[in-house]
């Protein structure tokens, strides 16, 4: 007798999302993953078959699956009620402030009592969302890294009201995927982006003043530093509007001025310039949009 598969709802099927989703059902579950974008369910379509087929390659402590199979586990829909038969869902829609209150409502209204949100934020704080539900005990913020799949921690934030009972599920569920969690408090930014986004945008500024070739910033920080990728390869993978979109959030939250979004992280973004998910960034990613998270950097040249 087949063992029923756990479900486990995806929200926001973008750059992260959609890794999250293959990383999900990679492990034996099914995802009810939504996106309001059909392009992006349809992306994220492929995400989890290049997932299937080579993530075990780059993560030999991937369990493997055909990538029909991988497939068959996800339920796509753009109708957020989708997600009521969920034990638990991963909320990874856009890094506004605007758009995921909206989305917290609507989510609470959506879930029975006893579900669990884990919100995939880069910066917003975990008490203030879990503020717009009449769930705050079950809000917990679980930040996991691009591509989730290939990666074994998760910076996980407990907000004020987070109860032990929401840690224990979100510690198994991690554990499940072959994943540690670290617990952080709950601070704009966390430790990785409070951090981060400072010199990813120290980089752009430092190639809008000094006009220097992003793999000269990018291979300092290789081979002097020992980084597996440079911050520009870096932007690129989690997405030029994202970035943006953190720095504004952390600029909102601290009034620091290091955290005023560069120059040219704006124009990249208006220029819809945005990293692999649109094909070109501070790199070129050729004929591949949507990019390949795994792939290594030798698939793109300088832009
Ligand atoms: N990109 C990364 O590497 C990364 C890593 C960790 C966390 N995050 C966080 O995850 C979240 C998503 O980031 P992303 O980079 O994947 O963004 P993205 O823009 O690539 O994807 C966001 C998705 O949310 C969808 N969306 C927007 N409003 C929606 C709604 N009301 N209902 C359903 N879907 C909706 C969009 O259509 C889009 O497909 C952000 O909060 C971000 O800070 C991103």
């Amino acid at each position: 007798m087949s063992e029923t598969k756990r479900t486990i709802g995806v929200l926001g099927a973008g750059a992260i999302g959609s890794t999250v989703c293959a990383d999900l059902v990679l492990h034996g579950f099914r995802v009810v993953l939504v996106d309001t974008d059909p392009a992006a369910l349809d992306r994220a379509r492929d995400v989890v078959v290049e997932a299937a087929r080579f993530g075990p390659m780059l993560r030999p402590a991937l369990p493997r699956s055909a990538p029909e199979d991988a497939l068959a586990a996800v339920a796509p829909s753009a109708d957020l009620t989708a997600l009521a038969a969920c034990e638990f869902v991963v909320e990874n829609v856009s890094e506004r402030w605007e758009v995921k209150e909206e989305v917290y409502r609507a989510l609470d209204g959506v879930l029975p009592p006893g579900v669990g949100i884990g919100v995939n934020t880069s910066s917003i704080g975990i008490g203030r969302l879990a503020a717009t539900t009449r769930r705050p005990d079950l809000v917990v913020g679980v930040h996991f890294m691009n591509p989730s799949y290939l990666k074994d921690t998760v910076e996980v934030m407990r907000g004020a009201d987070t109860s032990e009972e929401c840690m224990t599920y979100v510690r198994g569920l991690l554990g499940d995927l072959g994943k540690t969690a670290v617990v952080v408090g709950d601070f704009p930014g966390f430790v990785s982006n409070r951090i981060s986004h400072l010199f990813f945008n120290e980089a752009a500024r430092l190639i809008e003043e000094h006009g220097l070739q992003p793999d000269v910033v990018d291979t300092i920080f290789k081979r002097c530093f020992g980084h597996r990728m440079g911050p520009l390869e870096t932007i690129d993978l989690i997405g030029v509007d994202t970035v943006t979109l953190t720095l504004d959030s952390l600029f909102d939250s601290y009034q620091d001025p290091r955290f005023q979004a560069s120059g040219l992280l704006r124009s990249l973004m208006a220029d819809g310039r945005l990293g692999r998910k649109t094909g070109a960034g501070f790199y070129d990613y050729g004929a591949s949009p949507g990019g390949s998270p795994g792939a290594t950097t030798n698939s793109r040249r300088k832009a």
